[in-house]
């Protein structure tokens, strides 16, 4: 059998963790064991837990409990906690997900135990290396020996910073492959669309018309300035267009609003008629919600994406994205925190709802694609 170990630790990288797990029990099990590390990074039921429960993932076999902390706290703790899971469990291949500090600590950890690393959402791209997240995802990319590439824009990214284009087996860190997989984002949202949800009784006929927002980014939340201007542009869309806003706010952005505080200067929200606010959604709240969304507001990389697998219009709250295609597509707009921006892109999509939405992340089949190349290149492990 391939032994893959599995690193996760914050939400998006759970949700995506639920497409390997579900495709290796469904198809692969008797070639491929995997075992789940939970760095702990996330710890909230609705943050964590609820994904497990809710997208049938097997439990983790150790949850480190890192818990929150500093960049270089959390990002030390999980290095030195994950390499003990690693050493411990021996791995043919480490996978991790996406772009958050448990995958940078998982793949430092893995890279340097000379154990094979698989990069699932590789070579994405912000140019902006003040996030968190980029920092992350390129020094992932740089310790992979697979790295799974969503799009051609991110396989391009790769090549330019000197990836080869030849994948030629075998590979190693030092002759790493390339490979154009999909999104793995798309298998959860096709296959919880067509097999679980039942749109007929989910949202009660009252909550319509309604717009969604999402807003967690370092850079959003811990400059109070700019959490102003995009919740005061969101107060005056809702007001002038007539629609109900849902908000699920996350731990983080809940702190920095600090609504229960009677000094917060976040309160105008608080009681205002058209603005919901929620506690974070669990995975299949958050599909129904984003499908019948008018527009949806995020900083979220992964709200934008399912926004696009949904057909749903995006008012991007940042300056820049990985996900180019839905801006060079018009189905998404980059607004930063500018509340002119934020409202008049709000009412365009209103006013003129996107028609097409072309493809551009694959079939929904990734998970697969991953699996079989991986035992491709294991070949005594077949
Ligand atoms: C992390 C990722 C980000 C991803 C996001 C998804 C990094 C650098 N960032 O950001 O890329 O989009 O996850 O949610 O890894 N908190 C809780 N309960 C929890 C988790 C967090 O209260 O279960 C609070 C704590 O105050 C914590 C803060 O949220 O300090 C930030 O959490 P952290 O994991 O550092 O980053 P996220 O903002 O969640």
């Amino acid at each position: 059998m391939l032994k893959i170990l599995s690193i996760v630790g914050a939400r998006p990288q759970i949700i995506k963790a639920a497409a390997l797990s579900r495709i290796i029990s469904l198809k692969y099990k008797d070639r491929i064991e995997e075992v789940i590390i939970h760095s702990g990074q996330h710890y909230d039921f609705g943050m964590s837990n609820v994904f497990f429960d809710e997208l049938a993932i097997p439990q983790p076999k150790i949850n480190l409990s890192v818990g929150s902390g500093s960049h270089a706290e959390q990002t030390a703790e999980m290095l030195s906690g994950i390499e003990k899971c690693v050493v411990a469990e021996n791995p043919d291949v480490v996978v991790v997900y996406g772009d958050t500090n448990t995958t940078l600590s998982a793949s430092l950890a893995a890279a340097k135990l000379k154990i094979p690393l698989a990069h699932i959402e590789a070579g994405l791209r912000s140019f902006n290396k003040k996030m968190p997240e980029e920092i992350n995802r390129v020094i992932s990319d740089h310790c992979s020996t697979f790295l799974f590439a969503p799009t051609i824009t991110a396989i391009q990214n790769l090549h330019r910073e000197g990836f080869s284009s030849e994948n030629t087996p075998p590979f190693s860190v030092d002759n790493p492959g390339v490979f154009h997989s999909g999104d793995i984002m798309l298998d959860n949202t096709l296959y919880y669309l067509n097999n679980q949800i039942s749109d007929s009784k989910a949202l009660s006929e009252d909550t319509y018309p309604y717009c969604l927002l999402t807003v967690h980014r370092e850079n959003n939340t811990e400059n109070p300035e700019r959490l102003f201007n995009i919740l005061s542009a969101i107060v005056k869309f809702a007001d002038t267009m007539g629609r109900r806003i849902k908000f699920p706010v996350h731990p983080r952005t809940k702190s920095k609003l600090d609504l229960e505080n009677p000094n917060s200067r976040f309160r105008f929200i608080n009681n205002h008629p058209l603005i919901e606010i929620l506690e974070p959604l669990s995975f299949l709240e958050t599909l129904l919600v984003e499908k019948y969304a008018d527009v949806i507001f995020t900083d979220s990389g992964g709200v934008q994406k399912e926004a696009y697998f949904l057909s749903r219009p995006t008012v991007i709250l940042r300056n820049e994205t990985e996900w180019l295609e839905i801006v060079n597509t018009g189905t998404g707009i980059l607004v930063d925190d500018d509340e002119t921006k934020i409202l008049n892109a709000g009412k365009y999509f209103i006013e003129n709802p996107p028609s097409s939405y072309p493809s551009f992340y694959g079939e929904g089949k990734t998970a697969e694609f991953i699996c079989n190349t991986l035992l491709e290149a294991f070949p005594d492990k077949i």
